[in-house]
C-alpha cells in the first residue's frame, strides 16, 4: 500500500541511488516492493542491475492503451521495477504536456498499484517540480526528501520543513507533515559538512531521517554494476541499512510474505 517518493529540489544529491538500495534493503526484509522510475534519465533500472539495451519503459508508454503490468521488469534484487523508458528531448517535452493534460493516466495505474496491501511502491523522481510528481503527490505516504550537506542545501531546509518546496497552503502543511529529510554526502571531518547536519538536526528534529555517509564504495558499485549496499565494511552501506530500518519504522505495514530466497542482499536479510 504504501508510496514511497524520493524527491529534492536539487539534482545529483543521491535520489536514485538512495532509491534503489533502499528498495532492495526492504525487499530483502521480504517485503513487495516496486520501484517505479519518474525520471527522463532512466537510470533506475541501471542501479538495480537491469541491461542497459532494454529501453522499454512504463512512462513513456503512457498513452498507448497498454496496462502497467506490461512494462513491469523484474530485477536481480527482488524488485519489480516500472522504468521510465528511454526518450529523446523532444519525446520528454511530449510526455510533459501529456501529463499536464491528463494526469489520470499516471494516476489511475498508480492507484491500481496501491491497492495492494502488501505492495510497497517506491519512486524515484527528477530534481524539482514536474507534472508526474504532481499528479502523485497526493497519494504519497513519505516523501524522502534528499539533500547533501553543503551551503546549497542549507539554504533550501527551511523549505523542506514547512513544505514550501511541494506546495503551497494547505497542499505545503499536508505535505510538510509526510516528508522527511536525508542528508547525503556526509563528511563529518569536513567543518562545512557538520555544519550542515546541525542546522538540519534543529530543524528538522525527528524529521531528519537518516545521514549517508561520502563514500568512494557508492560511485565504484555503480560502475561494477553491484549496489553500495552490497560492498562489505562500506561507511555508506551501514548508513543506508539503517535508513531502510528507520523508513520502515515509520510506516504501518502489515508483515512481509515469506522471505525472497533469491535475494542477493542475504548478508543484510540475515541480520533481522
Ligand atoms: N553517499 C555517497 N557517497 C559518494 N557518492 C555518492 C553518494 N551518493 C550518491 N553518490 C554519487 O553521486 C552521484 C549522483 O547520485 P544520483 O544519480 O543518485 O543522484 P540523483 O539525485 O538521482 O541525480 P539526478 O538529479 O540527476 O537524478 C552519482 O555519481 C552517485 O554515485
Ligand atoms: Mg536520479
Amino acid at each position: 500500500m504504501p508510496l514511497i517518493a524520493f524527491v529534492s529540489p536539487k539534482g545529483g544529491v543521491g535520489k536514485t541511488t538512495l532509491a534503489a538500495n533502499i528498495a532492495a534493503l526492504i525487499a530483502a526484509r521480504g517485503h513487495e516492493v516496486l520501484g517505479l522510475d519518474l525520471d527522463p534519465q532512466n537510470a533506475l533500472r541501471l542501479h538495480l542491475g537491469l541491461p542497459v539495451r532494454d529501453e522499454e519503459g512504463f512512462l513513456t508508454g503512457l498513452g498507448s492503451g497498454s496496462s502497467w503490468r506490461a512494462a513491469l521488469r523484474h530485477t536481480p534484487y527482488g524488485v519489480s521495477l516500472l522504468p521510465h523508458g528511454g526518450v529523446e528531448p523532444r519525446g520528454a517535452m511530449e510526455l510533459t504536456r501529456l501529463l499536464m493534460d491528463r494526469p489520470d493516466l499516471l494516476v489511475e495505474p498508480v492507484r491500481e498499484m496501491l491497492a495492494d496491501p502488501h505492495r510497497i511502491v517506491i519512486l524515484d523522481s527528477p530534481p524539482g517540480p514536474c507534472p508526474a510528481l504532481a499528479a502523485l503527490l497526493p497519494m504519497v505516504d513519505l516523501s524522502v526528501v534528499v539533500l547533501l550537506a553543503d551551503g546549497g542545501s542549507a539554504s533550501l531546509i527551511p523549505q523542506i520543513a514547512d513544505g514550501r518546496f511541494l506546495g503551497r497552503g494547505t497542499l505545503a502543511t499536508r505535505a510538510a507533515e509526510r516528508s522527511v529529510l536525508v542528508l547525503n554526502q556526509v563528511e563529518l571531518e569536513a567543518p562545512l559538512s557538520a555544519a550542515v547536519l546541525d542546522c538540519a538536526q534543529a530543524t528538522m528534529g525527528s524529521r531528519l531521517l537518516g545521514v549517508v555517509a561520502r563514500d568512494a564504495a557508492v560511485a565504484e558499485a555503480l560502475a561494477d554494476r553491484r549496489l553500495p549496499v552490497e560492498v562489505t565494511g562500506s561507511r555508506a552501506a551501514e548508513d543506508l541499512s539503517l535508513l531502510a530500518e528507520a523508513l520502515l519504522g515509520r510506516l504501518a505495514l502489515p508483515p512481509p510474505g515469506a522471505a525472497r530466497g533469491h535475494s542477493v542482499l542475504t548478508d543484510w536479510g540475515m541480520r533481522r
